[in-house]
């Protein structure tokens, strides 16, 4: 799809890349640049860094960078022309209509219809509710102890008992079977009907973070299976990488995310004034989800059901929550099943007095290990002992190892000393697994090396891309030998002519402009990523010189071998034959 590049700079430009990241991301300011721990991968010290000057983003820990569009692209998983959209609503700036390749007009309307289905859904559900015909679903939910407030907050509904009443509503709206046909609002079935997918159940939207209704949830009033029933995953639904009230609590003041079961139990902790609790939607917790949460905090306090389901559920998260680079607490409901009913028993104070008793989540797995054990028997109690120091010898932070060592003697009653020697000895032999598992690793693939050799080869291109936007007073010297057809790989050749361009123009480099001019978020990364390889030179005068020189031969020479593959003429052979021997002996000098 062609948009006039006109458009898409003025849209960039009206909308600071600063400001718009800061609503994502927390920045602070070093020197002339903001920094931030970065959303795109797993850290624990800021390497995310936004550059005003250049209105680009780049993380110096996964080398995710772009421009604006690529941050909301990459960040809200958008295509470019919604972040186009979106960027352009957030600046007050209309867009002309589009024409797009049939098959991205196809996708894009396909998520369209699909995000207006939801929304027209959770309106008409939202409605009944409030109608006569959804008067049991509302005195179900106030049964349940939820105000009229908390129902309109989190947009809840009422599925009515006909089976087809939500099909016929969306069709009133214009919508297609066709469109309806993968939504898991409705099943499309020609032999027996289409029928909607929930009836006769309380509603409950599910949001992603940007407020926009993704899928449902919904529950039977009173008893009956399933006891939810929820959207299967669609275009717009991962379940493995969205958390139902979400929305919410990334906008909290807290600092740490509540973790629990349930719908019920988020809408209840919120109506108490828990505005961080956010739970899965129906499935068990996900790497993805906790990658998720470490965007918008460091510190998770579980808050899951005192069954034994519950149990489970939480030490199945804690290694998730851990290896994802955040720090997690777990609390107990007991005597009660779940945040929903102890706060309905003993009210909000005395759920913020479980959260100060938390437990750490090591702490945790040590109580769960230990009730595996008879402590009155010497034997068991010995395994237990073996296999808690296992458990402490993964801790990698020595201080932390030596607090928890600390904490178990005295919670268990182990001899410190004794304790302290296992898990060194167990630590040992972990490291020992460890190195010889990475001594194991899988030799190199095929597409590996097919990989690197097409890196290797591309490098002085990049390089010399590189080179030209740091030190803009190289163009001179360089454009005598390079020009932008020297560049082979398609993408650095596009880069090539506009940034000769802008260097012949003698303008002000503007990188982020020659990213506007790639709309595929990969080729949008890989682009920034060419300008913020700093290349420090830190060497001398000499020898930079020398660098360069070589660089531009590499990438000359390539060229000239591209060209000779493809000649039949002789004359131009051998003025390519010539050409090949004077680049031999170049010596370039500033
Ligand atoms: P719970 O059974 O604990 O439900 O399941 P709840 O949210 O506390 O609701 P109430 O208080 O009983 O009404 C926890 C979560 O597991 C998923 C849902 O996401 C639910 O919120 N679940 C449970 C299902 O998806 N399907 C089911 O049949 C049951
Ligand atoms: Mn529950």
């Amino acid at each position: 799809m062609r948009y006039e590049e006109q458009i898409i700079e003025e849209v960039r430009e009206r909308n600071d890349i600063v400001d718009v990241i800061s609503s994502y991301v927390t920045l602070k300011k070093r020197g002339g640049s903001y920094f931030g721990l970065c959303p795109f991968h797993n850290e624990k010290s800021p390497s995310f860094h936004v550059d005003q000057n250049r209105q680009m983003y780049y993380c110096f820990g996964c080398g995710q960078g772009g421009n604006v569009y690529t941050f909301l692209m990459e960040y809200n998983r958008m295509t470019f022309p919604e972040a186009l959209k979106q960027l352009a609503d957030r600046a007050g700036i209309k867009l002309p209509e589009q024409e797009m390749s049939p098959e991205k007009r196809r996708e894009a309307d396909a998520r369209s219809a699909l995000r207006e289905m939801n929304k027209q859904a959770a309106i008409y559900y939202n409605y009944l509710l409030k109608s006569s015909r959804g008067s049991n679903a509302m005195n179900y939910l106030k049964s349940r102890g939820l105000t009229d407030e908390t129902i309109n907050h989190f947009g809840l509904g009422y599925s009515d008992i006909y089976p087809d009443d939500l099909y016929r509503y969306l069709q009133s709206k214009g919508f297609t079977d066709y469109q309806m046909k993968d939504s898991s609002l409705v099943v499309i079935d020609s032999v027996r009907g289409n029928r909607d997918r929930f009836y006769n159940r309380v509603m409950f939207p599910i949001m992603d973070p940007g407020q926009r209704v993704i899928g449902f949830g919904g529950r039977v009033m009173g008893d009956g299976q399933p006891k939810y029933l929820n959207s299967n995953e669609t275009i717009l639904f991962d379940k493995g990488r969205n958390l139902y009230g979400l929305n919410y609590a990334r906008r909290s003041r807290n600092r740490a995310i509540i973790l629990c079961e349930g719908y019920m139990d988020v809408i209840s902790l919120h109506q108490a004034g828990f505005t961080n609790a956010v739970a899965p939607l129906g499935t068990a917790f996900t790497p993805g989800q906790a990658l998720l949460l470490k965007r918008y905090t460091e510190e998770v306090i579980l808050s899951f059901d005192s069954d034994g389901a519950g149990k489970k559920a939480a030490l199945r998260a804690l290694p998730i929550l851990r290896d994802n680079g955040l720090r997690a607490s777990v609390l107990s409901m007991t005597p009660y099943k779940d945040p929903d009913e102890l706060i309905k028993a003993e009210g909000a104070e005395a759920y913020q007095k479980r959260i100060e008793e938390a437990r750490p989540g090591r702490m945790f797995e040590l109580d769960c290990l230990s009730e595996n054990y008879d402590q009155k028997n010497p034997d068991s109690r010995t395994e237990f002992i073996h296999a808690a120091a296992k458990n402490l010898s993964r801790i990698e932070d020595s201080i932390e190892r030596d607090n928890y060592v600390t904490a178990a003697a005295n919670r268990f009653m182990i001899n410190r000393k004794e304790l302290e020697k296992l898990v060194e000895r167990y630590g040992m032999s972990y490291q020992l697994e460890q190195a010889g598992d990475r001594y194991k690793k899988e030799p190199e693939t095929r597409e590996r090396r097919e990989e690197k050799k097409k890196m290797s080869k591309n490098q002085p291109q990049r390089i010399l891309l590189t080179w030209l936007t740091d030190y803009p007073e190289l163009y001179p010297v360089v454009s005598k030998v390079v020009g932008p057809d020297d560049f082979l790989t398609p993408l650095y050749h596009s880069v090539a002519i506009m940034l000769f361009d802008q260097l012949e123009q003698g303008e002000e480099l503007k990188p982020a402009r020659i990213i506007d001019r790639f709309t595929d978020a990969e080729d949008q990364k890989e682009v920034a990523s060419l300008f913020h390889a700093k290349l420090d030179f830190g060497i001398s005068e000499e020898d930079r010189d020398k660098a360069l020189t070589d660089v531009v031969r590499k990438v000359k020479l390539a060229s000239i071998e591209e060209q000779m593959v493809h000649t039949s003429d002789i004359v131009e052979w051998q003025k390519l034959i010539r050409q090949k021997k004077e680049i031999q002996e170049l010596e370039l000098k500033r």
